[in-house]
C-alpha cells in the first residue's frame, strides 16, 4: 500500500497508509488527520485545502477549473495549494507529502 505523509499545523509529520483510489481527504479522516471536508469531495466548499510539497506537485494531474475556482477561496493559498477531496491516490502518489494550510479559525485580523 502508498503511504503518505501529512504535515500539521504544529509541524508535526505523520505518515500513514495510503489506500489506493482514496482521496486525501478520505485517507485525513480514516487516519485521524484534522483536515476538513465540509461538502465530502462535491466540490462546494474549500475546507479540504492542502499545500503539496513542492517536489511533489508534478506529479499530481493538473486541478480542474472547477477545483482552481474553489481554491481561490481558499484561506492561506499558496503556489503548490490543492483541494485535498481532488488527488486520488495512485501507486504513482507513493511518498506524497501535504501540509494542512494555517487553522482559519485561529486567523485574526487577516
Ligand atoms: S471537501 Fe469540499 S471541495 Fe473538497
Amino acid at each position: 500500500m502508498p503511504k503518505m505523509t501529512f504535515i500539521e499545523r504544529d509541524g508535526t509529520r505523520r505518515e500513514v497508509d495510503a489506500p489506493l483510489g482514496l482521496s486525501v481527504m478520505e485517507i485525513a479522516h480514516l487516519r485521524g488527520v484534522d483536515l476538513e471536508g465540509a461538502c465530502e469531495g462535491s466540490l462546494a466548499c474549500s475546507t479540504c485545502h492542502v499545500i503539496v510539497d513542492p517536489d511533489d506537485l508534478e506529479r499530481l494531474n493538473e486541478p480542474s477549473e472547477d477545483e482552481e475556482d474553489m481554491l481561490d477561496l481558499a484561506f492561506g493559498l499558496t503556489e503548490t495549494s490543492r483541494l485535498g477531496c481532488q488527488i486520488i491516490m495512485t501507486e504513482e502518489l507513493d511518498g506524497l507529502t501535504v501540509r494542512l494550510p494555517p487553522d482559519t479559525r485561529d486567523a485574526r485580523n487577516g
